[in-house]
C-alpha cells in the first residue's frame, strides 16, 4: 500500500484493464486514452449448453483463461509488464466469484509491479465507451442496455451520474435471451434474434408493450418475455422468423419511446446508447431515426465496444488515473455495486 501511494502524481499512460464481471474473459491495453489492445475470450460454448451463465462455470473459465488473455493483450499491444504503468479492473457489478478472479490477478500485477490499481464500476465502463472513439459533451443521457442491466442516467461530468430510470424487473437483454430460448434459438439470444429477426416481419405479432403507469423512466420487460411463452405454447403457424422480429420490435419500441422521452424532458441534445444490447440492429436504426425527429444525437459504440470487453474497463481506469484516484489494495468486489454521484469520489 506505501508503494502505491509513493507512486500518486506519477503519469499513468499505459494501462491494463481486466474485466471478469461476468461470463467474457477480457483484457486490453490502453495507451493515453487510444486502444492498443483488446482482447475477449468467451464462455459462450460454456454456458450455451444450459441456456444461460452458471455461476461457477463462469469463476472456473476466468481462472482458467485470464493469465493467457492478459498475455495475449500486452503481446498485441508490443508492450511487456514492466511497461504498463496502471491497473485497472471491474471492481462491480456482476457475479461475485467472477469479479473476484479478475481483482485478484489485477491486484497481484499491481503488488508484484509496484505500480498503482484503480477500481472501475463496469457500468461506467460501459457509459464512457463511446468516448474512446469521439468526443461527446456532458451534459448527455445514457442507456446502458444490456443483459444484467437496463438504466437511464444523466451524465452530469466525469464520475457524476444520476439515475433516471431503470428496469423494474428483467435486463432488457435476459427478455432477448429468455424469447430466444422459448424460440429455440441459439445462445447468447440477443445475436440470434437479431440475425434471425432480419428475415422476418415485426408487425406479424402485436407482443405487449408495457407501459407503466407511475410517472417516470423505469422499464419493465417480463410480461413480454409471459406473452411470448403463451404465445408458442400455442403452436402458432407463424414462422420463427417473423415471432422474432416481432418480439424485437415490441422490447426496442419500449427503448425507444422510455429513453427519448426522458432526454426531450430533461433537455439534453445527446443520447448515448451502450452496453451488450446496444450492438441490436434493429435498435440502433430506430433510435437513430426517432432521435433525428426529436432532434437528438444518438450515439453508439462501434459493435466490438458494445458487448463486454477490458478496453472500456481500461479507458474509464485511465479517466480515473487523470484525475487523481488511486486504490488500496483492500479493495473489495461488489455485486451490487451501484453507479450514482460521487460513487468512488
Ligand atoms: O454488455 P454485455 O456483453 O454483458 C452484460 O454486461 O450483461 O451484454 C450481453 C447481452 C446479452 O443479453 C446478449 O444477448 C445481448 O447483450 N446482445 C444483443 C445483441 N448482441 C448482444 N441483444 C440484441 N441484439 C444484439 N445484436
Ligand atoms: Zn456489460
Amino acid at each position: 500500500m506505501a508503494i502505491l501511494k509513493a507512486i500518486r502524481g506519477f503519469q499513468v499512460s499505459n494501462i491494463l484493464g481486466i474485466e471478469t464481471s461476468c461470463d467474457d474473459t477480457a483484457a486490453a491495453v490502453v495507451e493515453s486514452g487510444s486502444i492498443r489492445s483488446s482482447v475477449v475470450s468467451s464462455q459462450d460454448e460454456v454456458h450455451g449448453a444450459y441456456g444461460g451463465v452458471v455461476p461457477e462455470l463462469a469463476s472456473r473459465e476466468h481462472v482458467r483463461n485470464l493469465l493467457p488473455v492478459i498475455d495475449a493483450a500486452l503481446g498485441r499491444a508490443g508492450r511487456t509488464l514492466s511497461e504498463i504503468d496502471g491497473i485497472a479492473v471491474t471492481c462491480g457489478p456482476g457475479l461475485l466469484g467472477s469479479l473476484l478472479v479478475g481483482l485478484s490477478a489485477a491486484k497481484g500485477i499491481a503488488l508484484a509491479q509496484g505500480i498503482p490499481l484503480v477500481g472501475v464500476n463496469h457500468l461506467e465502463g460501459h457509459l464512457l465507451s463511446v468516448l474512446i472513439e469521439r468526443s461527446v459533451p456532458f451534459p448527455f443521457l445514457a442507456l446502458v442496455v444490456s443483459g444484467g442491466h437496463t438504466s437511464l442516467h444523466l451524465a452530469r461530468a466525469l464520475g457524476n451520474y444520476a439515475l433516471i430510470g431503470r428496469t423494474r424487473d428483467d435486463a432488457a437483454g435476459e427478455a432477448f435471451d429468455k424469447a430466444a430460448k422459448i424460440l429455440g434459438l441459439g445462445y447468447p439470444g440477443g445475436r440470434e434474434i437479431d440475425r434471425v429477426a432480419r428475415l422476418g416481419d415485426p408487425t406479424a405479432v402485436r407482443f405487449p408493450r408495457a407501459k407503466l403507469k407511475t410517472k417516470g423512466y423505469d422499464f419493465s420487460f417480463s410480461g413480454l418475455k409471459t406473452a411470448v411463452r403463451h404465445y408458442v405454447s400455442g403452436a402458432p403457424s407463424v414462422p420463427v422468423t417473423d415471432v422474432a422480429a416481432s418480439v424485437q420490435e415490441a422490447l426496442v419500441d419500449m427503448l425507444v419511446e422510455t429513453s427519448c422521452a426522458a432526454a426531450v424532458d430533461l433537455g439534453v441534445t445527446c443520447l448515448v446508447v451502450v452496453g451488450g444490447v446496444s450492438a441490436n440492429s434493429r435498435l440502433r436504426a430506430r433510435l437513430t431515426g426517432k432521435g433525428a425527429d426529436c432532434g437528438l444525437d444518438v450515439v453508439f459504440p462501434s459493435i466490438p465496444l458494445c458487448t463486454d470487453n477490458a478496453a472500456m474497463i481500461a479507458y474509464a481506469g485511465w479517466c480515473r488515473f487523470e484525475r487523481g484516484s488511486v486504490d488500496d489494495l483492500d479493495l473489495g468486489a461488489e455485486a451490487d455495486l451501484p453507479l450514482e454521484p460521487g460513487w468512488h469520489s
